[in-house]
């Protein structure tokens, strides 16, 4: 496999609506997408534009949204997990078992439209990782 760009940090939040107000105050952020549900994944996401990269605001959306748990740990949120490229997500979700790390579910639609997997941060120095497949050339994301 070949690591792709970083493309974007997750960063979860109790509260997107106070998250978006301190990105376009606090950090000067000009480009702030519109915030969407995700129910598969059981988020509501909004997509903070960097020059080079994204921070992807992740909200609880559900009672049985994954996140609940981290934000009863961070109460005030925090980093969440990091998202790389990769071209092919089935030849990485083949890599990466075949290293013996514990990949999270099968690949399924993510915030960018294209398939994502997770892989548990026991098996990547402690950082809870999402690989995307890259976006093919004039999709809409
Ligand atoms: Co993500």
């Amino acid at each position: 496999m070949k690591l792709g760009r970083l493309n974007h940090v997750g960063v979860a939040t109790p509260s997107i609506e106070k998250s978006i107000a301190f990105y376009r105050d606090v950090m000067g952020a000009e480009v702030i997408r519109e915030p969407f549900d995700l129910p598969a994944q059981g988020v509501k996401v909004c997509f903070v534009d960097t020059p080079n990269s994204q921070i992807e605001l992740i909200e609880p959306l559900g009672e049985a949204s994954p996140i609940h748990g981290f934000l009863a740990k961070n109460p005030a949120g925090g980093q969440h997990h990091l998202c790389y490229e990769v071209p092919d997500i089935h030849a990485a979700k083949a890599w990466f078992e075949g290293k013996g790390a514990k990949v999270l579910g099968e690949p399924r639609i993510g915030a960018h439209g294209t398939l994502i997997f997770f892989v548990h941060p026991k098996d990547m120095g402690g950082v809870l990782t999402e690989i995307m497949e890259t976006p093919k050339p004039g999709a809409a994301h």
